[in-house]
């Protein structure tokens, strides 16, 4: 839930209530991991009867329309057929069930009932990942992998996965469009991540190096912090590894087996947001993180 909200801010700039975020701007979430629709809300009321009433008062008109329903669990108490024909009858314009001009979306949350033109829907390209040829035991979920590419970067933006391990973030990045470059500085594992990307269809820029050695500017990053059994971390290495994230990219998304707040305050970031992903004994922690300024005189 903490990584779609985050998912969720980065693609709109606003704060998530529960599954729901309200923005002033409409966003494609074609290529979202957590991100599932995008509504152009029109008429809104606490409950099914003051929604209705609300599509009447503003005047939704549609000729060719279909009506969805899009309630998270727990499911009202309305079927979805008696909410469809409740909007189908207070809508001026004839229904088309089949090949339908306009989708209208009936969003139910704990907030309220909201009815309007559905803009987007996460296609979940991320499931493709998962049947990459080569694994790797350290590697990030594959949904996970897309939200933080999503967070660090936007389509069409540059983003560095500087110890990119077997590439998950790579392709859910290089998928959503976003020019992704990976670094890891093991030579065997970068062969298996070509072969992993190429079987997707993606392109491949790949660099064996050594993470704390890289120069380049690039919108995003990427960083999951190696680490070893009983998930302990090598500090000096995490701290050498961060570092030079400052000058490499203009946000970072760091993911730890624990929370890195003092130490990215001592590498000179802001941690601008947070958020928590358990797995079994495991909980990956997500920074994301802009430099701080440096002060001058
Ligand atoms: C936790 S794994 C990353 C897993 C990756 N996110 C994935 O989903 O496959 C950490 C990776 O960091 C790499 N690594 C460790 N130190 C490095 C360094 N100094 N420079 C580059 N890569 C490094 C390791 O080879 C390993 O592949």
């Amino acid at each position: 839930m903490e990584l779609a909200q985050l998912e969720a801010w980065a693609f709109t700039g606003s704060e998530p209530a529960g599954r729901v975020v309200r923005s002033p701007i409409a966003v494609s979430v074609s290529h979202g991991a957590y991100l599932r629709y995008c509504v152009d809300i029109e008429a809104r009321g606490r409950d099914l009867d003051e929604m209705i009433a609300d599509c009447r008062a503003v005047g939704m008109a549609y000729e060719g329309f279909r009506v969805r329903v899009l309630a998270p669990p727990p499911r009202p108490q309305f079927s979805d057929s008696e909410v469809t024909l409740a909007v189908a009858n207070a809508i001026e314009g004839r229904p088309r069930l089949v090949d339908p001009l306009v989708t209208l979306a009936v969003v139910i949350t704990d907030c309220g009932w909201y009815c309007g033109r559905l803009l987007s829907v996460g296609q979940n390209r991320w499931r493709r990942g998962m049947h990459r040829p080569h694994h790797f035991s350290s590697a990030l979920p594959q949904r996970m992998s897309r939200a933080l590419a999503n967070t660090a970067a936007s389509p069409g933006e540059t983003l560095l996965d500087p110890c990119c391990g077997i590439g998950t973030v790579l392709m859910e990045a290089l998928d959503a469009g976003i020019v992704a470059f990976g670094v890891d500085q093991n030579g065997p594992m970068l062969r298996l991540v070509a072969e992993n990307l190429e079987y997707l269809g993606l392109p491949r820029r790949l660099v064996r190096a050594d993470a704390r050695q890289l120069t380049g500017h690039f919108d995003g990053a990427v960083l999951d912090l190696p680490y070893g059994r009983n998930l302990v971390g090598n500090l000096a290495l995490w701290r050498e590894l961060i570092a030079p994230l400052r000058h490499l990219a203009t946000r970072s998304v760091i993911v730890a087996p624990r929370p890195l707040d003092e130490l990215l305050e001592e590498s000179g970031f802001r941690l601008a947001k947070s958020a928590r992903v358990p797995k079994g004994a495991l909980v990956r922690h997500i920074h994301l993180a802009v430099p701080r300024p440096r002060h001058v005189g």
